[in-house]
């Protein structure tokens, strides 16, 4: 006898939700994507995504067409699905712990929803939370509300997600693990079986762990790679003092290292997007909370905040005073491929650079109308590289676009009032940009 395809219901359609949602469906798994915004829902069901990132315009116009995949604002739509993941934003509260409101209240609307439902119902917290969330605060409330118990009629995992902005759908049809932390055999064996209908034949390694360290994990993973980012950046730093040395060499050397690895070992601005300061500060709040002070993480903050302050003292060592100074700012995102400016370096930079006098204009092929949101007409915008450079006194290189790739040491001659380039990704051959006064993370002059 053929079984039945699970049917998964996602509640939040914010990023991690409509990746979710758009590859389940594209694996035809039945999907039903619950918000409260009923634009975004309206949205979706046009096929068309509230936000950008490769490839999910066509999964998600595809599984909408197909019928596979569906929005409402109707939490009771649950009810006719087997599991429910939960995709809600967990925001940093001012002090950097996390907010779990999103979570407190979804829960409560999931299991008031449960109650209504017959049989067995699985639900599966894809959230960035911190460890004990899953049991101590999504399941009294799911079982208060619900009338309902774990391992008896109600089943409850954390199941982490691992998508980087720009690679999600990639990173969704091929992650190098699935992490599941289990509270209830049956729940456990149910999600394993829908990742193995969606895996096929590519399987990826389950590990199955308690749901605390499966919360852990998600933290731990984005602790190590941003710590890998301020490793290399203050390699970077020492670099700048020895003549003759390039961090680029160092980082492809130690990269040889299997131990080490070659990825996340690119000297730059510091790190930005939503996850990793945001975690790192959740992580940092919660070793204290319980009596333990995590200080290689609070010097992975320290490296990252300071780095955008070394910008801008290379851009000083060329120029002297920004006071009425034109800085050309090539790139706004965080990283390459993005619209997204959250905690972007690029942003930190024009803060000092405005409040020191100088005056910007700012290109970047994505992320203008994000910048446009958030700092208005206190910086000029430019439609192409060439028009930002035009009269510059200093360009800035923040975001590794191939579009800024492309420039050559001829353009930012042939358009800057004089050719002062500060490279802050390390993008441009030396070599080529000799004849300019050119400084770029990590090279030691
Ligand atoms: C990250 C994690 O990679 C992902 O697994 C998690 O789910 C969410 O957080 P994301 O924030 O989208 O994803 O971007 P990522 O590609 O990891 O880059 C983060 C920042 O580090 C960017 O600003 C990037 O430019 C910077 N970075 C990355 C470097 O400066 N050097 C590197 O070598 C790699």
């Amino acid at each position: 006898m053929k079984t039945r395809t699970a049917r998964v219901s996602i509640i939040g359609m914010g990023y991690v939700g409509l990746c979710t949602a758009a590859t389940f469906a594209s694996r035809g798994i039945r999907s039903t994507g619950i918000d409260i915004d009923q634009e975004r829902i309206d949205q979706i069901h046009r096929g068309k995504t509230p936000i950008h990132e490769p490839d999910l315009d066509r999964l998600l116009k595809t599984a909408v067409k197909k019928k596979l995949l569906d929005g409402s604002t109707d939490i009771s739509r649950i009810t006719k699905t087997d599991l429910t993941f939960l995709t809600v934003g967990t925001p940093s509260r001012s002090d950097g712990s996390i907010d779990l409101s999103f979570i407190k209240s979804a829960s409560e609307n999931i299991g008031k929803a449960l109650y209504e439902k017959q049989g067995f119902h699985t639900v599966v917290v894809k959230s960035t939370v911190v460890p004990g969330t899953t049991n101590g605060t999504v399941r009294p409330i799911l079982e208060k509300t619900s009338e309902r118990s774990v391992g008896v009629n109600l089943g409850l995992c954390a199941n982490p997600e691992f998508l980087a902005e720009g690679t999600a759908i990639h990173d969704a049809l091929h992650p190098d693990k699935i992490v599941i932390g289990s509270n209830d055999k049956k729940s456990t064996s149910q999600l394993i079986k829908l990742y193995r209908q969606f895996y096929r034949t590519k399987q990826p390694p389950i590990l199955e762990m308690s749901p605390e360290s499966a919360e852990l994990v998600k933290y731990a993973n984005n602790a190590f790679l941003a710590t890998k980012v301020s490793f290399i950046n203050t390699i970077a730093n020492i670099s700048e003092k020895i003549p003759g040395v390039d961090v680029g060499r160092i980082a492809e050397a130690i990269g040889k290292d299997i131990r080490i690895g070659p990825l996340f070992l690119k000297a730059g601005p510091g790190y930005g997007g939503s996850c990793f300061h945001k975690d790192l500060q959740a992580l940092i709040n919660y070793g204290k909370e319980h009596g333990y002070n995590p200080q290689l993480f609070q010097a992975t903050e320290q490296v990252n905040n300071d780095q955008p302050g070394r910008i801008i003292e290379k851009a000083e060592s060329l120029l002297g005073t920004f006071t009425d100074k034109r800085i050309a700012i090539l790139g706004l995102a965080f990283k390459k491929d993005t619209d997204d400016i959250r905690e972007a370096a690029s942003i930190k930079v024009i803060d000092r650079l405005t409040d020191r006098g100088a005056k910007i204009t700012a290109y970047d092929p994505m992320a203008i109308p994000a910048t446009k949101k958030l700092l208005a007409d206190r910086i000029e915008y430019a439609e192409t590289p060439q028009t930002a450079l035009k009269g510059a006194d200093c360009a800035i290189m923040m975001t590794e676009w191939e579009q800024l790739r492309k420039l050559k040491a001829k353009d930012f001659q042939a358009y800057m009032k004089s050719p002062f380039v500060v490279d802050a990704r390390r993008i441009y051959d030396p070599d080529e940009f000799k004849d300019l006064n050119y400084i770029a993370t990590g090279f030691g002059k």
